[in-house]
């Protein structure tokens, strides 16, 4: 093997691609095939919705289970269920995927973001906590990349001001915050199984809870507003049609069958290759924290240091590991609070609220800086979860790779 990098004309260090994802086998298209043959293929009839909702309420530690289209319904209904609204501010993190705040957009309320613990890159409690109002009527932390938010923290946060607790869970299957799974420590946990996820149907979500109320409220609203064992066109309260299909939920079933060997994998693989950058200057893993009794492993997500590399940026970096044959990578997210379309959501919101807006230079709102989440935006290095699938040598290429590069240009 040579020293030259990859994209200076060298030598990958890997030619051959990382594992596919999604995977099946004759388990999805069993149950595929049942659902096809039985003729009833929505929820109401058939019995593979049912079916999942209870498996995977009681994989999550959780009491109800409502299975919906996708992970971003699954973020609305909840917080319709906590009856968030016009003129409700929503605490969540800037350092997320768009569907978490565009839940709270779409209900009609203001988005607030409350910066990131730089150890985990969650929210951090205490800046909640500065940030509530006599307005906010929920806090949305996200289990980002399948490691728990601080749970003790929000909760006594959202008791102590009567604020609904909503888990965006979307990427934490199976995650334990202190021995407990994630989604219904707080109020309601709302799950993704859209395709890149560690559990997929190509689309899918689900709402979780422990509280009866709730989680009949979740049933009539994405049920149009009807009530269980009430006459079809009895509408109680105003709903959506939100059911998921039995063809998601006889794929998911399959797919939560091997979930747990999935995931023992995917930690011994994440265990492995954090030991293996141990040797490699200027890059490691987020650290492990103990209170995180099991991470779902949704992303391994490293943090880049320019200095060791002569100065070159992240995204440099990623085009050189890209080019050794290290794909499934990704710079991650931009800040919610420097995005365009939430900036001009929140202008909307203004304008229609008749009040003022501090406005930059590009003529959208300034919001208040997340010096955390910034930095995170530009150090991130996010590899995703499919390649924690593979062998122990896949690993090995992995953290060759990066050595590789930083001896070239450390
Ligand atoms: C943190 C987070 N929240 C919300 C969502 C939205 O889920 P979906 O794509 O299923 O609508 C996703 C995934 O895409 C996510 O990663």
């Amino acid at each position: 093997m040579t020293n030259r990098l990859a994209i200076d004309g060298g030598a990958p260090v890997r030619r051959h691609p990382f594992p596919r994802w999604p995977v099946h086998s004759e388990r999805e298209e069993r149950n595929l095939l049942d659902v096809l043959r039985s003729g009833q293929w929505g929820a109401l009839a058939g019995h593979m919705v049912q079916a999942f909702e209870r498996r995977f309420a009681e994989f999550q530690g959780a009491r109800y289970g409502v299975c919906v289209p996708n992970g971003t319904l699954a973020l609305q209904m909840a917080l319709k269920a906590l009856g968030v609204g016009p003129g409700d501010e929503v605490i969540t993190t800037p350092y997320t995927f768009i569907a978490t705040a565009n839940a709270a957009l779409a209900l009609g309320a203001r988005v607030v973001f409350a910066d990131i613990d730089p150890a985990s890159l969650n929210i951090d409690p205490a800046q909640v906590e500065r940030t509530v109002t006599p307005r906010t009527r929920a806090i949305v932390p996200v289990h980002l990349g399948g490691q728990p938010a601080d749970m003790d923290r929000l909760l006594a946060i959202s008791r102590q001001h009567n604020l609904g607790l909503l888990e965006d869970a979307c990427q934490a299957w199976g995650a334990e915050w202190r021995g407990r799974r994630v989604g219904a420590i707080g109020d309601l946990g709302a799950f993704s199984f859209q395709s890149s996820k560690n559990i997929s149907a190509g689309e899918g979500g689900i709402v979780v809870t422990n509280d009866e109320r709730l989680a009949e409220l979740c049933w009539s609203l994405h049920n149009v507003g009807r009530v269980r064992g009430g006459a079809w066109y009895y509408h109680e309260i105003v709903g959506w049609n939100l059911r998921m299909t039995e063809w998601q939920a006889a794929v998911l079933l399959a797919q939560l069958e091997r979930l747990p060997e999935q995931a023992a994998r995917r930690e011994a693989n994440a265990c492995y290759l954090a030991d293996a950058l141990g040797q490699v200057p200027g890059i490691g893993p987020l650290p492990a924290n103990p209170l995180v009794t099991q991470h779902a492993r949704h992303l391994f997500i490293m943090r880049y240091d320019p200095a060791a590399y002569g100065g070159r940026s992240r995204d440099e970096f990623l085009r050189a590991l890209q080019a050794e044959g290290i794909e499934p990578v990704s710079p991650g997210y931009v800040p919610l609070h420097r995005t365009p379309a939430i900036r001009r959501a929140l202008a909307a919101l203004c304008q229609e609220e008749r009040s003022l807006c501090a406005t930059a230079a590009d003529g959208l709102p300034e919001l208040p800086a997340c010096p955390h989440a910034e930095e995170a935006a530009e150090r991130a290095v996010w590899l995703f979860q499919y390649a924690l699938l593979g062998e122990r040598s896949d690993m090995d290429s992995i953290a060759e790779a990066i050595a590789k590069i930083q001896r070239a240009w450390g």
